[in-house]
């Protein structure tokens, strides 16, 4: 049964989408009474994209731990297996299912335009964490937090860019390791590394996807390796990718490192990744921040106490690298500090 929640916020939307006439539609709409029950439990349907990366176990782990029975919540988990069709089926059962509130952490950008409209017109407040989504109509959903991927992208660039001048690299050529096609973190980080090629000239020698996976990593490592000789740089976007690729690299009789023959990039910051940044095995490892779980229930209970939200919220995220041979980078006139990576920091680390 649902418990009565009536937000400010709901209401607002309700009257927005009435305004544009594609509010619900006449009788077959529930009526606000309906959302109505005695239990203070809170039903949240969070359709999670998969368990492809250490990244998304913690992710998911956040979401778990944070949306508990003991914290108030009755949370309907469904992992996707990376495909946008079950979180499509995912999202059409939580309407059925009535929930007070849909969390999707969406695979792609694109496709969501239907069966968000379905969540409207059926009341359910819709929040978007991690990746983004790409709608025609951004009242779709309530709101959205996550990472800004391209920073990101920009940032690790930049950290490159210095590196290579501070250690007189001629050539920089690239082996890029994209994750998962048409996911937000796979278009920002790969246009942060397009453009800076495009500026540096550095050459992209070789580009394929790795779906955020250490297996997929590790083969499409192997495949680029028998290629190209010259590979110097691999950008994983990534920690599962770059322990694939770094298994190929070895495996091939390369070496990794500061001193090898490759410097592998990544992304995530895990706690696996942080110690192959203690060695050099991964040279720059740019955060993507995981722990979602706290934020999406601190916009919840905005929503519950009628307050307003912010529609889109970036998380803060740090850069670590194995030296300090670049103590910071400067993106659209900001800067942002690079962290020499520590056990210390890695013994703090949450996931
Ligand atoms: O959308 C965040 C990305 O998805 C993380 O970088 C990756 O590990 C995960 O699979």
């Amino acid at each position: 049964m649902k418990r009565k929640v009536i937000t400010a916020l709901l209401a607002a939307t309700m009257v927005a989408s009435l305004a544009v006439g594609c509010g619900n539609k006449g009788g077959d709409s529930k009526s606000d009474s309906s959302k109505s029950s005695s239990s203070d439990e809170i039903t949240i349907g969070f359709s999670q994209v998969g368990a492809e990366s250490d990244w998304r176990t913690a992710n998911s782990e956040s979401m778990k731990s944070t949306f508990s029975e003991k914290n108030g919540y009755k949370l309907i988990f469904d992992d996707a297996q990376q495909k946008q069709e079950n979180q499509i089926t995912a999202i059409r059962n939580f309407i059925q299912q009535d929930v007070d509130y849909i969390v999707l952490a969406p695979v792609t950008e694109t496709g969501w335009d239907t069966v968000l409209k379905e969540a409207k017109d059926a009341d359910i407040p819709v929040i978007i964490v991690d990746r983004m989504i790409d709608v025609s109509d951004d009242s779709l959903y309530t709101a959205w937090v996550g990472s800004n991927f391209k920073m990101e992208g920009q940032k690790a660039c930049e950290w490159l860019k210095a590196y290579a001048d501070a250690k007189g690299m001629k050539d920089v050529n690239i082996a890029h390791i994209q994750g998962t096609i048409g996911a937000s973190a796979q278009i920002g980080r790969t246009e942060g590394l397009e453009a800076a090629a495009k500026e540096y000239g550095w050459n992209i020698v070789a580009q394929q996807t790795g779906e955020f996976t250490q297996a997929k990593g590790q083969e499409v490592m192997e495949s680029m390796l028998k290629q190209h000789d010259n590979i110097n740089v691999v950008y994983c976007e990534n920690d599962n990718e770059a322990f694939g690729a770094i298994d190929a690299i070895e495996a091939a009789g390369k070496t990794v490192g500061p001193d090898g023959d490759i410097l592998v990039m990544s992304f995530d910051t895990t706690n696996a990744g942080l110690t192959d940044t203690l060695s050099g095995k991964i040279i720059c490892d740019t955060e993507c921040n995981p722990l979602h779980g706290p934020r999406v229930e601190e916009i919840i209970k905005k929503l519950e106490d009628g307050k307003d939200v912010d529609k889109k919220a970036y998380v803060e995220e740090e850069m670590f690298a194995y030296d300090d041979t670049v103590k910071s980078v400067k993106v659209d006139d900001k800067d942002y500090a690079v962290t020499k990576i520590t056990q210390e920091i890695i013994d703090k680390r949450a996931y």
